[in-house]
């Protein structure tokens, strides 16, 4: 029995069931638009097409799946640590995949810090993930590593957040098809810059999937993604910010700015070119 007095019904609840890495592509990937953005801006400062796409802390390999989808000569590497998420990627990612463009993919389970390939047109790491590195030596090592794995005119492409609310500990709700996603940024600390933040899903029975994700990270500001990338060599850097519709919500184009906004909240996107 419930505090309202209404009986649970029998049988486990939609969060016990629910899959957490199909929810979190729901909630917090776009591969399509993340490709479409790669795609563009390498071809627009390159000026060819690029083929070799490195996709680093992979997890569910969304993005290097739409990669091989896209071209019939693209290929795609996807490296992530941790076994779980590459057998779902596997299961229920690559499974969809024709076999031509199976053959175009190569998920390995590696660290990224760790890993060596040949020379690509692009490395991605996305969803803020590089901010698992949370030492300015080991995030420097990662940068050089990338840069020394890319072709004579390749480019890395990395995402970054920030905005006064980054500093708060607050929670975020955001209502998606059949539940809601919660952001929550448990701890910030000043000194260290380290911020624990959780995503949670909850469903319309009432049940909660409680920190379905854990994220233990630093919170790099701009300047210092920026002065990395130089140190390590990249020639070129660029930021790009998202332009805003006509309700005043940020559009979704990301176009390159020297100047940024003081949002309470914003996401970029950075591009590096070797
Ligand atoms: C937030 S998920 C990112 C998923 C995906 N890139 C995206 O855009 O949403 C972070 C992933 O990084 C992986 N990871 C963490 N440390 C790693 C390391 N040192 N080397 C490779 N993968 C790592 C985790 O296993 C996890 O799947």
């Amino acid at each position: 029995m419930g505090k309202t007095g209404k009986r649970r019904p029998k049988g486990p609840t939609l969060a016990e069931t629910a899959d957490r890495h199909r929810l979190y592509e729901l909630s917090v990937q776009c591969a399509e638009a993340e490709i479409d953005f790669v795609d563009d801006t390498f071809r627009r400062l390159r000026g060819r097409k690029p083929r070799l796409l490195r996709e680093d802390f992979c997890g569910t390999a969304g993005v290097c799946c739409e990669w091989v989808k896209r071209r019939r000569t693209n290929e795609a590497v996807g490296v992530d640590i941790d076994p779980e998420v590459l057998d779902w990627g596997h299961t229920h990612n690559l499974s969809d995949l024709t076999p031509a463009q199976l053959e175009r993919l190569t998920l390995l389970r590696e660290d990224v810090l760790r890993v060596r390939t040949g020379p690509m047109d692009a490395i991605l790491a996305m969803n803020f993930s590089y901010w698992l590195l949370k030492e300015r030596d080991q995030l420097k090592r990662y940068l050089r590593r990338a840069r020394e794995a890319l072709a004579e005119d390749g480019m890395l492409f990395l995402d970054a957040y920030g905005g006064y609310d980054s500093f708060r500990e607050i929670e975020e709700e955001r209502e998606l098809d059949g539940f809601t996603y919660v952001w929550e940024q448990a701890k910030y600390e000043p000194i260290s810059g380290n911020l624990i933040c959780h995503i949670h899903f909850d469903f319309p029975d009432g049940s909660r999937m409680e920190r379905a994700f854990s994220y233990d990270w630093r919170l790099w500001t701009l300047p210092e993604i920026r002065d990395l990338l130089a140190e390590v060599g990249f020639s070129r850097v660029r930021v790009y910010w998202q332009g805003w519709d006509e309700d005043g919500e940020p559009d979704g184009n990301f176009r390159p700015v020297q100047e940024g906004e003081a949002d309470a909240g914003w996401i970029c996107y950075i591009t590096a070119e070797r």
